[in-house]
């Protein structure tokens, strides 16, 4: 099974990946992750993305597709994956049609978690992240047991550069000018379904859970 998780930042496309790939067995291919490795690493693509992320900023379309060709093409991803991040606008969407054509394959289930920016920004100003396993907490909603440390691998939490307020609403900007047209592409493909992402996360799970049997 292949499933796109869409929606704006801090709606919970990573808590939600997560929590997926391990009840379907999945693999989980976050862009933004891929790219903040690139970044932690100072590779040549990380150094070129690295002011895009931090502004807020979309980056270019071919530096992503380039390091989703080399993470789509491993052999794991035959056992199917969840795209959260990508796309985010039409030419990415189409990208990804010409790429999963190639391989004959296609999308199973677009998820829109929908929420407001209010919670939005409350939710990434306070959001933590595990340096080593990508796990999602948040100062209030969701602290971890132990201060700075993740409960599931003990790694070490810290937050994203571009969580910081200003930037956060930038982001939410640009969600609403080149992302959110992808909900009008996703719905004529009979596939979508739009969930409020403001209901307690294994909640959230159980739906999109039950969405996937439903298409099994
Ligand atoms: P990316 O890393 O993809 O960030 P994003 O889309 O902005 O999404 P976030 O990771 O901020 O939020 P999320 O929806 O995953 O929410 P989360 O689960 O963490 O992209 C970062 C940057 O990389 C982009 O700005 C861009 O520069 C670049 N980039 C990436 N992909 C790209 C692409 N395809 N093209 C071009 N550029 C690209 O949850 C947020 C917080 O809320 C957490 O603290 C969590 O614990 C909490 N939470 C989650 N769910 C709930 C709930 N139900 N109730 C209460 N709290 C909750």
């Amino acid at each position: 099974m292949r499933i796109i998780l869409l929606g704006p930042p801090g709606a919970g496309k990573g808590t939600q990946a997560i929590k997926l790939s391990q009840r379907l067995g999945l693999i989980h291919i976050s862009t933004g992750d891929l790219l903040r490795q690139n970044v932690a690493k100072q590779t040549e693509l990380g150094k070129e993305v690295k002011d895009y992320m931090n502004r807020g900023a979309l980056v270019p379309d071919e530096l992503v597709a380039k390091i989703l060709m080399q993470r789509i093409n491993q052999a794991d991803t035959l056992q199917g994956f969840i795209l959260d991040g990508y796309p985010r606008n039409l030419k990415q969407a189409e990208t990804l049609e010409n790429i999963l054509r190639q391989r004959n394959i296609n999308i199973d289930l677009v998820i829109d978690l929908d929420s407001s920016e209010s919670v939005i920004v409350q939710r990434l100003t306070g959001r933590l992240v595990c340096k080593s396993c990508g796990m999602n907490f948040h100062i209030k909603n969701m602290p971890p047991k132990t201060q700075g440390v993740c409960d599931r691998c003990k790694g070490e939490l810290y937050q994203r550069d571009d969580d910081k307020e200003e930037t956060v609403r930038k982001r939410l900007d640009v969600y609403r000018k080149e992302t959110s047209s992808l909900i009008n592409y996703y719905k004529a493909t009979g596939k979508l379904h739009r969930l409020s992402a403001d209901a307690d996360p294994e909640l959230v799970l159980q739906q999109i859970v039950a969405l996937a049997k439903e298409i099994k």
